[in-house]
């Protein structure tokens, strides 16, 4: 009998073709829809592998419900906030996410939400299209520059270096906080570590590129943002659950802080009419950091190879 593995979402068949010689496959078919619950709880009954993104909740139901021959889970994703991990150590399953590919993209995607928010892209784009564009004028959305000012990246992992490498182009001075500092990569990024009160307090941008974690959970709430300029930008294509939308939507309605460009929130998707929709000063994009066609196509691939392999 060939290994089993569920797929709980509709992929290219090209990027899945090596698993059919050798294993049994059983995959959602339906275009950008999840798959539910009920049908998760079922199908996953007796497979060793699930291959599964992150809308998936990896939980101790799910895994009671797989069994015990269930050995590897891998997710089409960098976080992995949405399993169980401790749960996964203790029944020795592995975990496979995706290492690397995904951090140019959404490095990309950071910088374009700099540079939106800062010169007012969205709302140029709809006050040319609304016909509020009458002349040429000296002082009509005006903004900020990107170029020479200076950004706070927390958390300075993988995509918080590509970030850094960008900025060095735009002749930005950058600042970090991390866990610890980093000396080793302070030379070679031209970073300079900062706690985080002061990152605050000194950043013209701050983009937030940590893992969610009990921890993090919410760490950027109204403290945080008070600590912040008042023309200074927030930036965030990590986590919604980094972020206290409250005292997000406070920030910018008063005025604490210039703008938001956030690629993420909570819950996914976020209703249409959440406050945040309401302010113009906010961008939110639906979580499509890593959606270059290369770097999806990739992000299957790598871990289709590594679910194989394990099996
Ligand atoms: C996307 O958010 C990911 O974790 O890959």
């Amino acid at each position: 009998m060939k290994p089993k593995i569920l797929i709980t979402r509709k992929l290219k068949s090209e990027s899945i073709a090596p698993l059919y010689e050798n294993f049994d496959v059983d995959m959602w078919n339906l275009e950008d829809e999840v798959m539910p619950r009920d049908q998760l709880l079922d199908r996953v009954k007796g497979v060793n592998a699930i291959l599964c993104i992150l809308t998936d909740n990896i939980d101790r139901e799910l895994l009671d419900a797989a069994g015990d021959q269930l050995s590897v889970v891998g997710t089409v994703s960098v976080g992995f906030d949405h399993i169980d991990t401790a749960e996964l150590e203790a029944r020795n399953i592995k975990l496979e996410s995706v290492v690397g590919i995904l951090n140019e993209s959404v490095a990309d995607l950071t910088i374009a939400l700099m540079i939106n928010s800062s010169r007012r892209i969205s709302e140029s784009i709809d006050a040319a299209r609304n016909g509020e564009w009458s002349t040429w004028s000296p002082y009509w959305l005006t903004g900020r520059d990107l170029s020479q000012s200076t950004v706070g990246i927390i958390g300075l992992g993988a995509i918080g270096e590509a970030v850094a490498k960008r900025l060095s182009g735009f002749g930005c001075n950058v600042i970090y906080n991390s866990r610890s500092p980093k000396p080793e990569l302070e030379q070679s990024l031209g970073v300079s570590y900062r706690n985080l009160d002061d990152l605050l307090a000194e950043s013209d941008f701050v983009t937030i590129h940590n893992a969610l974690t009990p921890e993090t959970e919410k760490m950027c709430n109204s403290e945080f943002f008070s600590k912040m300029k008042n023309t200074a930008i927030f930036i965030n294509t990590g986590r919604g659950g980094l972020v206290d939308q409250e005292a997000l939507y406070d920030a910018l309605s008063s005025g604490q802080i210039y703008a938001a460009g956030i690629d993420v929130t909570t819950p996914e998707p976020l209703p249409t009419n959440h406050p945040l929709f309401s302010l113009k000063n906010c961008t939110i994009l639906p979580h499509i950091g890593s959606a270059s066609i290369r770097t999806r196509d990739e992000m299957v691939e790598s871990v289709v190879r590594k679910l194989a392999s394990h099996l």
